[in-house]
Parts: structure tokens; sequence; C-alpha cells
């Protein structure tokens, strides 16, 4: 039978091998200057096979990281790792994104610089516990409310960040506008009680990251920009229901630019998928995320059907690095193993095999 998911899709400047996007997954493995280690060349080389890859997330800037163990594109060392982790996809056919993350509220000033405070669009304080710089679990501190210069700032840093991408042979960047971090903290009326330009309206909310994605844009072309949204999401305690009109705002604002794709966490309200289907001019990528499975059964009529262009899969490339050869052959997939996601160096990182059925294909 033929399936629509092992099809090449034009993207941009490049062309993709099918149509399966290997999720944005934080490993936490980085060391603390941000720079991760040998073995992540090793771990986006096994998932290659993937149309594309995005990076787990990364800092933009030191001022952006709020977990322990996530990796920066900020500065050379830094730079020179992903430079590698390219060139090793690359050389197995696959293509790679870097998502680039600042988690805004989300955070603890052990993590920046010496005198870093944590920043938000306002000072509203979440609702949940975060990782001290040495792995305490503390309340998260509130938020100190971004100026206008702040904000300036930070989407320069988001451009300087994307320029390191592309100079490290990456193909790309995806903004993370997902799952309760800067972007998303801006998009939503939760987190956003702004009074100036960036607050107020749908068009106001949308703003920033309608002038973060043109300044990326600017600096690395279009066709090589990337957005990830999750409306409606409540992951990082944001309250983004009944928020639908932002995200169209948002979209609408956003379409003239032509960005790459919009890739979007599908947890309700399919109607507003639909709808902002229609309003986006480009690649359409989707992640049923927690809802459903990610299983070729699954997302196969979603590509068939026209819902979305390209599908992404998380948690099942964990642990089959050869994905894409397990559902071409039937073979079994392997279950991951939480415990490892986020900690423990190799183990649950680079030491899933491949099935003995993908490596007979590849001889
Ligand atoms: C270990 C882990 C880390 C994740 N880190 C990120 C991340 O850095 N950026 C992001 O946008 N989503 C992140 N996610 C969400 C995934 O991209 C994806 O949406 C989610 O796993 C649901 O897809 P799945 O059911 O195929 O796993 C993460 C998920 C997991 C399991």
């Amino acid at each position: 039978m033929s399936r629509t998911i092992f099809e090449p899709w034009p993207l941009g400047r490049i062309t993709l091998a099918n149509r399966v996007v290997m999720a944005p997954m934080t490993r936490n493995r980085a060391d603390v200057a941000g720079v991760l280690p040998a073995s992540a060349i090793t771990y986006y080389e096994q998932r290659a096979g993937a149309g594309l890859i995005v990076s787990e997330a990364t800092q933009p800037s030191a001022a952006g990281q709020g977990y322990p163990g996530t990796p920066g594109i900020h500065d050379d060392a830094q730079q020179a790792v992903w430079a590698k982790v390219a060139e090793a996809v690359h050389a197995q056919g696959g293509r790679i994104f870097c998502q680039l993350m600042h988690t805004g509220r989300i955070g603890h000033e052990s993590l920046l610089p010496p005198g870093g405070q944590v920043v938000g669009p306002s000072a509203i304080r979440a609702d949940l516990e975060v990782a001290t710089a040495d792995g305490q679990m503390v309340p998260c501190p509130m938020p100190v409310e971004m100026t206008t210069a702040v904000i300036k700032q930070t989407i320069q840093d988001f451009a300087d960040a994307a320029e390191r991408a592309v100079a490290a042979g990456m193909d790309g960047v995806e903004i993370h506008g997902a799952n309760g971090y800067l972007p998303h903290q801006f998009l939503s009326p939760g987190t956003n009680q702004r009074s100036d330009e960036y607050g107020g309206s749908p068009e106001n909310r949308a703003r920033f990251v309608v002038e973060l994605a043109t300044a990326i844009a600017e600096r690395i072309g279009a066709d090589r920009v990337g957005l990830r949204i999750s409306p409606g999401g409540q992951f990082n305690d944001m309250a983004d229901k009944g928020n639908d009109d932002t995200y169209v705002a948002l979209i609408q604002a956003l379409a003239p630019l032509k960005l790459v794709y919009l890739h979007t966490l599908r947890r309700r309200s399919s109607a507003l998928h639909e709808h902002l289907r229609e309003l986006w001019p480009t690649t359409y990528v989707m992640n049923t995320g927690y809802l459903g499975s990610s299983e070729m059964d699954d997302l196969e009529p979603i590509l068939a059907e026209g819902q979305a262009d390209l599908v992404s899969v998380g948690r099942l490339f964990i642990s089959n690095p050869d994905l894409l050869q397990r559902w071409r052959n039937d073979h079994p997939r392997a279950t991951w193993d939480e415990d490892t996601f986020y900690t423990g160096g190799d183990k649950g990182y680079i030491d899933y095999p491949v099935s003995q059925n993908s490596k007979e294909k590849q001889r």
C-alpha cells in the first residue's frame, strides 16, 4: 500500500525525504556552559531518518535559559558542537532545524548570569516549581515585567542565534512559541496584562511574536524560519483557553511573511486548527501531542486527508532511532523509558538499538 508518510516534501530551500518530523525534545545533557556533549552528535545522527529533525529547545541567549542542562546557541563553543550535529545529520541524508527557546517567567535566577532576573511580559508568577542550577526544586520566582528595551534586545538575541544556527550549517530555526514559554506568555491574556502595544488586544498580544519572526526572517530568510504554537495549551500554568482570537490575529499578521512552516500542537479545538490551516500560506506541521498516538496508522490519515503536510513525532523517536525503517518494514516499536528523558548520560540517549530488521534492510 502506498503511504503518504514516506513521500518527500519541499520545505523552503530544502526537500525532506519524508513527511515525518522528529519533534523537539529537551534532553538536558548539555554542560553548565550550554555546550552539548559529543554524544549529542551520535544521538541526532542516529535519528536522521526523520524527514526533518527539530532540535531540543535551545536558548538564544544566556538570559533565555530556564532549565539546567539545556544547550545554547549564543557563543562559539556551543555553535561548534551544533555544527558537528548538522554535519552528521546531513551525512545521513537528514535535515535539522534548531528550536530557539526563551523560557520567560519559567526559570530561576541561579541559571542566569550574575545579576540576571527572570522576566516575563507581566509580573505574574507561574504556580509551579522549577529547578535551580544545582537541581533543587523551588517555587517559580515572580518575573520582572520586560521593558520595551529588554523586548527589543531579546528579539535581537533570537536573530543573532538564528544567524549562528545557519552558520553552524543547520537548515533553519523553529521559534518555540508553544508550551508556556516567553512567546506563548505574550500571546496569552493570563500572562500578558500589559497596557502598551504588546498587550490588551489580540493584535497587541501577537505583536511580540510577529516582531520576533520578522526580525529572524530578515536575518536568515523566511524560508528558514518555522514557528511552533500550542493554542489553548495549559502546560506551565498557562490559561490560554478562549484565546482563539489571538491565534487568528497572529496567523493573519504572519501570513504575508511566508515563514516556512507552522507547527501546531493539537490538544483541543480542531475547528481553530482547521481555520489556522486555511489561513497559513505554507507548510503546516501537526503534532497530536499526548492526545492521540504518534503511530503511523494514526498519522497517515492526517496527511492523506490533507489536515497537515507534515506530522511530528516525539517519544517514539527517543526509543526508536530507526523509526522510519521500522514503520516501513512493520517491525515492532520499542517503548521509551521516561526515567532517562532528562537525565542519565548515554543511557536512554544513544543506547536504544536499531531493530535487526532495519539492519538487514540497510545492507
Ligand atoms: C522528553 C521530552 C522533551 C520535550 N521537549 C520539548 C521541547 O524542548 N520543545 C518543545 O516544543 N516540545 C517539547 N516536548 C514536546 C514534544 O515535542 C511533543 O509535542 C510531545 O512529546 C508529544 O508528541 P509524542 O506524543 O509523539 O511524544 C518534549 C516532550 C518530551 C517527551
